[in-house]
């Protein structure tokens, strides 16, 4: 059935292969951004555009009341250059700290316009990517529970947690994607692998899961068809450790072998996070997103994947 959906977020990388998507099924999509610049983009896409500001619930509110929706989809991030400078992954709290408020502050906004409204369902964008559990085996399911970190990862770790936690209780879906890949999603970590200044750390043994964009929309249109509950990760069949999937990636952009550097020399250059992710990280498992959402991937690998998207 036809559904009038609200993408808050739809002009970034993920939201502009969501929407078209969403229009293509037959919904009528409102979607947002933050500049006035972006609506024609919006509109090119198929969708009502609109600007709002993710951190004024008055904004938020008025948006969502216009729109009249009867599903929410929050894709609000700000990782971008436009938006959170350089990426700076040695200071990943100053980094990310817009992103975090977009999960925590961003996501209360949107809940209370969707009470406020009357909009039953609510989907959200989460992550699993840096953010499993790094105890145990080497691959996540949705009951593993996300750790409690410390120090820099802190907030990030609670925004999620946070995001997650409302948006179940509310009735809705939190989707962890893993590490996406397709048009524009990795342009800045490609440019660094071709200058050989996107090492691999120690062993590379830490895993990470990974989606392509058009599957990761895919599972968003099921979640919004289907009024999904819960957490489900959103990832490819194939987690991987570094040591796999970096060369692969560097052999695909046309770019020598990745160098390899020692855990106490990435620390210094790149930050504890990366080099975490580099060798303890764990990948996470899609078998739930399979079985109840009937999510069928168009990209079940990042081998495949990286060899369309990046030759
Ligand atoms: N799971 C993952 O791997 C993952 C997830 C997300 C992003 N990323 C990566 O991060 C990079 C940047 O992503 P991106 O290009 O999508 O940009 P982004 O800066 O993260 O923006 C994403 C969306 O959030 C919106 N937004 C930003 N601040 C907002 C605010 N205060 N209120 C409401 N909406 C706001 C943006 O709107 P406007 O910019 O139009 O204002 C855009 O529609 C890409 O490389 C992407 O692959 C990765």
């Amino acid at each position: 059935m036809a559904m009038r959906v609200f993408v808050a977020g739809g002009s970034g990388v993920m939201g502009r292969r969501l929407v078209p998507q969403l229009v293509a099924r037959g919904h009528q999509v409102t979607a947002t951004t933050t500049s006035a610049a972006k609506l024609g983009l919006l509109e090119q896409l198929g969708a009502d555009g609109v600007v709002m500001d993710g951190l004024d619930a008055v904004s938020v509110g008025e948006a969502v009341a216009a729109a009249r929706p009867d599903a929410i989809v929050n894709q609000m991030t700000a990782i971008s250059m436009a938006h959170a400078g350089k990426p700076d992954m040695r200071h990943f709290d100053r980094f990310f700290a817009t992103t975090n408020r977009l999960r925590s502050e961003g996501t209360d906004h949107l809940l209370a316009a969707a009470q406020a409204n009357g909009v039953s369902h609510v989907v959200a964008q989460s992550a699993g990517i840096w953010n499993g559990t790094r105890e145990g085996g080497w691959v996540k399911t949705e009951k593993d529970p996300l750790p409690f970190e410390t120090g820099k990862f802190r907030t990030a770790a609670e925004a999620i947690r946070h995001l997650e936690e409302v948006v179940v209780k509310a009735g809705g879906a939190a989707l962890r994607y893993g590490g996406l890949y397709g048009p524009g999603a990795t342009d800045d970590m490609v440019n660094l692998v071709r200058k050989r200044m996107f090492p691999l750390v120690g062993g590379g043994t830490g895993y990470m899961s990974w989606v392509h964009l058009d599957d990761a929309a895919s599972a968003t249109v099921l979640a919004v068809e289907q009024h999904a509950t819960g957490v489900f990760n959103i990832v490819d069949d194939e987690p991987a450790p570094a040591s796999a999937w970096l060369p692969c990636l560097a052999a695909c952009a046309g770019a020598k072998p990745p160098m390899r550097v020692p855990k106490w020399l990435a620390r210094l250059l790149a930050g504890e996070l990366v080099v975490t992710m580099m060798t303890e990280g764990r990948g996470f498992s899609n078998a739930k997103a399979k079985r109840e959402l009937g999510w069928q991937l168009r990209h079940p690998s990042w081998r495949q994947g990286f060899e369309e998207e990046l030759a």
